[in-house]
């Protein structure tokens, strides 16, 4: 009932639909039994006398016969098709609010959840709600009739063979209610833990063979696949064998009725006079059965699957279960572009330590700073806090003096680009890709970016240029080349607010030379927030922050820093080390 009730609320405004089909199930399911009280009626017929029989009678029943048969497969088919809708329904409404409130979460929800984990949870649990709406409801009204209908027939026909009838159901329902219930729930929810691992460690499986390949490891070397796709098989044959003896005693039981039937028809020969009508109510009796037999059969594995249809609602609902970031009611609009951070804290969710701790420093703006130090040292973490990626636990960030929390979302992205550390396309033409950093660009804006990104030679290369469609057909560009064309992106985009998050760790040093060239050119004029790896790169920025396991260490420009003979010193001279070694290997193998 609760699933029901929860799934209800997906059903937006047509809330009738599912009812609907309900009831017209439940009646169509009575009215299938009516032609067999009109064939007993016309047997009663047959069995009288030739002078009291009425061939006009006989007719008539047995048009009433084919009308109600039809009449109640039509109901069927009407309810089915009511049904189907209210789960499309359902199906979709659960679909798109997962997407709304996804749209609406921190950009950083998506670091731990992959795109293919997201769709996967979306997609498989909203597909499961659909057989338990479409199919098994209306089964389930049409098998609720099944008692009531026996107690009908109970009093029309005859109250012994009725209570034989009776017997046998109600039976079966208690058998069902009680064994099924409560353990059926539990052992749903462990199914569905056992599936999305498996599924979640087939997925890991196949991303992993190259290394597998690489490393020349045997298939064994995925231990958690294996254990996860042994570990389902364990539970499913467990949970088989528990249900071995309630399941034999259910289906015998439902299947019974004529083992209940014939000894009181014995018992009523016995006791009645009229030999030819207690004859005449067994064989409707037993012709009648098996369709309740049917009915309750088709309704065994329904508190699975409900339970399984509630479970699969949840887990949509404990993925999108994120508080999305808080929109100002009122947002001001950015009044200049200078960044401040002041004693901003964070800590990932599900983290005990802070990623970056009271972190404090101004860009004033038009001007550059970057962030060095040590992998995991927060870098990234704070370029993240400017565009609202997650918000600061402690402290705030501004721009333009405007705490970030008080700018509208959009209005926000508009004024601040951000190049990401790995920078992924869409699978769609490389235009649609640049365009998306500002749809509105005319076709000289775009080649403007080109240019000033030095992507001139990618696209060249290209067999339909700016038109190619990345992804397909061996039209993949390398990480670089990835990174150059989001360049292409940011340029065009213009905002006066850059983030640049490792635009270079991917290139080689040609590359690096064609990125270092296009990032002047984004960045002129620009409040430049940049993490940099090559520390070439940072000689000239107004102010460099080397950061230490979520502190700022130390804060200055190159000269000064160098001056100053700590962290940055050090880096530094191991950095030109590292040169001076490449370049002496090379000169050695030259
Ligand atoms: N999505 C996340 N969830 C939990 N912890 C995270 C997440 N991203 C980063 N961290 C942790 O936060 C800390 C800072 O990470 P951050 O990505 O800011 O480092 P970084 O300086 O950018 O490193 P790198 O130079 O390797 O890119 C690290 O200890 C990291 O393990
Ligand atoms: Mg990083």
């Amino acid at each position: 009932m609760n699933t029901l009730l929860k799934l209800q609320t997906y059903m937006g405004s047509r809330k009738a639909l599912l009812p609907g089909a309900l009831v017209l199930s439940a009646i169509s399911s009575l009215m299938g039994m009516l032609p067999f009280i009109f064939i007993w009626l016309i047997a009663r017929e047959l069995f009288k006398s030739q002078a009291d029989a009425s061939p006009e009678l006989i007719n008539t029943y047995a048009w009433y016969a084919m009308g109600t048969a039809v009449g109640g497969v039509c109901l069927y088919f009407l309810a089915l098709m009511l049904s189907h809708l209210a789960a499309f329904r359902v199906e979709t409404n659960i679909r798109r609010q997962a997407m709304q409130k996804i749209v609406q979460l921190p950009l950083g929800f998506f670091d731990s959840n992959t795109s293919g984990r997201i769709r996967k949870i979306i997609d498989d649990n909203a597909s499961i709600t659909h057989t338990f709406l479409a199919h098994q409801m209306p089964d389930l009204a049409g098998s609720i009739m099944m008692p009531i209908a026996s107690l009908l027939l109970l009093f029309v026909f005859d109250f012994w063979f009725g209570l034989a009838c009776l017997f046998p159901i109600m039976a079966a329902l208690v058998l069902m209610g009680s064994t099924m219930g409560k353990r059926g729930r539990h052992f749903m929810k462990k199914y569905m833990d056992a599936l999305e691992e498996m599924n979640t460690e087939a997925v890991e499986y196949v991303r992993g063979i190259p290394v597998v390949k690489v490393f020349q490891q045997t298939v064994f070397s995925f231990k958690n696949l294996y254990n996860s796709i042994s570990q389902y098989k364990d539970m499913v044959s467990k949970f088989t064998k528990m249900w071995e003896k309630p399941v034999s005693a259910y289906i015998v039981i439902i299947n019974g009725f004529v083992y209940v039937l014939v000894p009181v028809a014995i018992l009523l020969m016995g006791h009645s006079s009229n030999f030819a009508g207690v004859l005449l109510n067994l064989i409707f009796f037993i012709l009648i059965t098996p369709i309740f037999a049917q009915s309750i059969m088709k309704n065994m594995h329904l508190d699975q699957a409900a339970g399984q249809a509630a479970e699969a609602v949840n887990r949509i609902e404990i993925l999108t279960h994120v508080d999305p970031l808080p929109v100002a009611s009122d947002p001001v609009s950015v009044r200049g572009h200078e960044i401040s951070f002041i004693g901003a804290c964070f800590t990932y969710p599900g983290s005990r330590e802070k990623a970056i701790d009271n972190i404090s420093f101004t860009i004033p703006e038009g001007r550059t700073y970057a962030l060095v130090g040590a992998s995991g040292s927060g870098k990234t973490t704070i370029a993240r806090l400017v565009p609202r990626f997650w918000d600061a636990d402690i402290g705030t960030v501004t721009i333009g003096g405007s705490d970030v929390k008080d700018i509208a979302p959009k209005e926000l992205m508009q004024h601040v680009s951000f190049v990401f550390q790995n920078t992924r396309l869409f699978k769609a033409t490389l235009l649609e890709n640049i365009c998306y950093g500002n749809p509105h660009a005319t076709d000289e804006a775009v080649e403007r970016a080109v240019d000033l990104a030095q992507c001139r030679e990618i696209i060249e290369k290209l067999p339909h240029g700016l038109r190619t469609k990345i992804g397909i057909e061996g039209t993949y560009l390398s990480g670089g080349e990835q990174q150059r064309i989001a360049l292409v992106r940011a340029i065009l985009k213009d905002a006066p607010i850059v983030v640049l998050d490792e635009a270079t760790a991917f290139s080689d040093p040609e590359n690096e030379h064609l990125i270092q060239k296009a990032l002047e050119k984004l960045t002129k004029g620009k409040t430049v927030l940049t993490i940099a790896h090559r520390l070439t790169s940072v000689v000239d920025v107004d102010s460099i922050l080397v950061m230490d396991a979520g502190k700022i260490a130390e804060q200055g420009n190159h000269r000064e820093l160098i001056h100053r003979q700590g962290t940055y010193a050090r880096m530094w001279h191991e950095y030109q080390q590292s040169i001076q070694w490449t370049i002496g290997k090379d000169v050695q193998y030259a």
